[in-house]
């Protein structure tokens, strides 16, 4: 069945990033020249995804008004003559892209808030993009698009994983795979010594409609929140789902320091910025080594 709806849980406070999160929301919070949100939505649009299915919470309105048109900027670029930026303000979202928003009321953990996508999703296969994990693949395909085709092949659900230090295992949730990679365990934030290994799931996941069952049963779990690590650890007991280690960089921007490395990193790589921005690093780093 063809994967057509992405779900973007974004009702999150992003406590981690105040004061800047006061009042607008940390999935507005720019990497270079972009909003964190933008990055996950091209990667599910590269993917194949035309329905956007955003669970926000109160004021998170600029998200809304980010992929929405903006009468008065278009104007006012088109009477100045700014067409590249224009073209940029248009192009935000193809005009076969559609965006749906439906509000999480509680902040329940990130189950619930997947959940309270189903009247939008129905009973069909759907992806769930955590816009915090940016993943950057220079030069090859997107996370997502990696994904999609490991879910045609396989035909069965995808969640996203990488390797992390054992130290780490309390930050996410941990997979066990058998050696065709499909998943017989998944735990929520294990400490070390309890975690089934260091496959650690990435904010990018491929589920099959009945998640949505699992997720309305389950109780609440780490953190006393409805975990979706939960709901998949039931629904791999009666279904085949595949843990994929993807080609690409993970940045952490849930994280003040995973963000920051984020902007240098693709602030380095950046056509027109790139060079210019490197020279002041080199000579900042000079300056220091002098004292
Ligand atoms: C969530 C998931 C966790 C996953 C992580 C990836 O945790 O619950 O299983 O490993 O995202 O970023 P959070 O970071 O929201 O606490």
């Amino acid at each position: 069945m063809k994967i057509t709806k992405a779900v973007f849980p974004v009702a999150g406070l992003g406590t981690r990033f105040l004061p800047a999160t006061k009042a607008s929301p940390k999935e507005m919070l720019t990497v270079v020249d972009k909003p964190l949100i933008q990055y996950a939505v091209e990667e599910a649009i590269e993917a194949g995804i035309n329905e956007l299915i955003f669970v926000t919470s109160t004021h998170k309105r600029a998200i809304e008004d980010h992929f929405d048109k903006n009468f008065e900027l278009e104007y006012n670029l088109e009477q100045k003559g700014k067409l590249d930026l224009l073209e940029t303000v248009r192009n935000i979202l193809p005009a076969d892209v559609n965006c749906a928003y439906i509000r999480q009321k509680e902040a329940l953990g990130l189950g619930h808030a997947v959940l309270c996508a189903k009247p939008l999703v129905g009973n069909e296969p759907f992806a769930v993009l955590l816009a915090d994990d940016l993943i950057d693949n220079a030069n090859g395909k997107g996370a997502l698009l990696q994904m999609m085709e490991q879910y045609y092949y396989q035909k069965c659900g995808v969640i996203a994983v990488q390797e992390v230090f054992k130290k780490d295992t309390g930050s996410y949730g941990i997979v066990k795979t058998r050696a065709d990679n499909s998943i017989q365990a998944i735990v929520e934030k294990p400490k070390p010594e309890s975690a089934p290994s260091t496959n650690a799931v990435v904010g990018r996941y491929i589920l099959p409609g009945e998640i949505f069952d699992y997720l309305e049963k389950i109780p609440k779990g780490a953190g006393g929140e409805i975990q979706l690590t939960d709901a998949i650890a039931k629904l791999v007991e009666s279904q085949r789902l595949v843990a994929y280690h993807f080609d690409g960089t993970r940045y952490d921007c849930g994280d003040k320091l995973g963000f920051l490395i984020a902007n240098f990193e693709l602030a380095a790589r950046d056509k027109v910025l790139g060079k210019k921005f490197m020279a002041h690093v080199e000579s900042m780093l000079k300056n220091i080594k002098q004292g």
